[in-house]
């Protein structure tokens, strides 16, 4: 199966806008180049982007751009904020030259009552980097984009903080699915949240591939 390398995604990638004023309550920040490259070129060689691509909370566009330049065949990016679904809209153009947006739709909706239901034809595959819930105090907010997944998608590929593995286990295997890949990785967070105190944060993140 051909297409980009991840290095080339990735490169790419590195000309999306983050966000210019992100909402904390909204847990808004970009999701690193690198690891959207890594996801949606996983996804591709799983065969996962032959159906519908969704991305729940797409901010910046970047999970649906990378599935899009990845060879996605319909991508739909959704997000409660509409200001996101503007940059949204921009960084796809500033991808895509001709300004087509390729099979890139926008749709402002909440994600754990998504305004779509799933193709009856075809499969579902949800990228998401939902918020934590750690602002929050909600720990684990994460768990009604999984219901979301679960609910519409046969494959989804979601990022979690830290600690999340024997959750998402456990929530897969509640649902009769299964966690077919997990891997670690680092998210560099710039200070711009009044609750940092560093000038850059590291959050280790967790990746999980569900087989719902
Ligand atoms: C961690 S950010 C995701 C960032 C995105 N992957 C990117 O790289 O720009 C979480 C996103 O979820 C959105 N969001 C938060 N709650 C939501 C909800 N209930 N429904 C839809 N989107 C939501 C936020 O506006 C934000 O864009």
């Amino acid at each position: 199966m051909s297409g980009p390398s991840r290095r080339t995604l990735a490169r790419a990638l590195e000309a999306l806008a983050d966000f210019a004023d992100p909402s904390p309550a909204l847990e808004q920040y970009l999701t690193p180049p690198e690891i959207a490259a890594h996801i949606a070129h996983q996804a591709r060689m799983q065969g996962d982007l032959e159906g519908w691509t969704v991305d729940l909370g797409t901010g910046t566009g970047m999970l649906a751009i990378a599935a899009s330049l990845a060879g996605a065949e319909s991508v739909v990016g959704i997000d409660v904020d509409p200001e996101a679904l503007a940059l949204a809209r921009t960084n796809a153009a500033r991808i895509d030259e001709a300004g087509s947006d390729g099979p890139l739709e926008w749709v402002r909706g909440d994600a754990v009552e998504p305004p779509l239901s799933p193709p009856v034809d075809g499969d579902v595959t949800v990228l998401s980097n939902p918020p934590f819930g750690a602002q929050r105090g909600n720990r684990h907010a994460d768990r009604e984009f999984l219901e979301t997944a679960r609910s519409i998608a046969s494959v989804s590929y979601t990022i979690h903080n830290e600690g999340s593995q024997a959750f998402v286990e456990s929530y897969a295997a509640d649902a009769g699915a299964d966690v077919t890949h997990a891997f670690r990785a680092e998210f560099p967070i710039a200070n711009r949240f009044e609750f940092h105190t560093e000038a850059e944060t590291t959050l280790e993140a967790e990746v999980f591939r569900i087989e719902w």
